[in-house]
């Protein structure tokens, strides 16, 4: 794992964002696998600028969301697909035949599982994921659990993880209690992860992930597996990691 130190959010963004460019450059019909959650909306706002200035084109790229809330529509505001179209999709020249993203209103969940991973498979896997962390070490909706998945699954939301996201709604209550997840095993298969995360809340999280043991109730430490990981954290983190272990990431 390299670990990157950006002044914020912005900054992380910024090199996130070089790197999609990047790829991009080398592969046009590149395989990104996309976060949603209030980490990335600063690299979406930027690739989206990015785009409008004509420096980066998404005609050919393919998307692969790891998540959705079980119950939501697509239209819903607070459903995943809602929020990338808000923050990305319907900015650039994304080919919505491209987007692969989980049904939230599924009947069969089982078979719609085998759908999203049959659709994995057939785009050869991804080239670039892009990852946020819950601050219980959750990664895409893996929840802490007595072992680590391989495949996309429902997940039953912690109450810590649905009272972190219940900021997006009205109320606890309103918070679906269960999502379809893309599993650990499909996360760490990419060719190159991007882990994003900053403030004290996530702190611990990715200390764990990265100097811990690798355990399924700390998903993200799966990632210790994964070949090729870039984590971009802000001094805010680096500095709450540095007081609470003494470690300089
Ligand atoms: C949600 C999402 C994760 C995301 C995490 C952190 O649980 N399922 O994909 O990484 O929250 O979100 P945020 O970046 O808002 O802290």
């Amino acid at each position: 794992m390299q670990v990157f130190i950006c002044k914020n959010n912005e900054d992380i963004a910024s090199a996130v964002t070089d790197e999609i460019t990047a790829l991009l450059r080398e592969k046009p019909n590149a395989v990104l696998g996309l976060p949603t959650g209030s980490t990335p909306q600063s690299t979406y706002r930027m690739l989206v600028n990015r785009f409008l200035a004509g420096k980066i084109s998404f005609k050919e790229v393919r998307t692969i969301n790891m998540d959705e809330y079980v119950g939501l529509d697509c239209t819903h505001p607070q459903s995943f697909r809602y929020f990338m179209e808000e923050n990305l999709f319907k900015h650039v020249n994304l080919n919505p035949e491209n987007i692969v993203f989980f049904n939230g209103l599924a009947k069969d969940a089982a078979q719609e599982c085998q759908r999203y991973d049959q659709l994995l498979d057939s785009l050869g896997g991804i080239d670039l994921q892009l990852a946020g962390i819950g601050s219980n070490g959750h990664v895409a909706f893996n929840e802490p659990a007595s072992e680590f998945s391989g495949k996309s699954h429902i997940s039953e939301l912690t109450l810590e993880t649905r009272e972190a996201n219940k900021r997006f709604f009205h109320s606890l209550s309103e918070v679906p209690v269960a999502a379809f997840t893309q599993g650990m095993g499909q996360i760490i298969a990419a060719k190159k992860i991007i882990m994003i995360a900053t403030g004290i809340p996530k702190a611990d999280a990715i200390y764990r992930m990265i100097y811990g043991d690798i355990t399924p109730q700390l998903p993200a430490s799966l990632l210790q597996k994964a070949s090729n990981v870039s984590v971009y954290v802000d001094q805010i983190l680096a500095n709450r990691i540095q007081q609470q272990y003494g470690v300089h990431l």
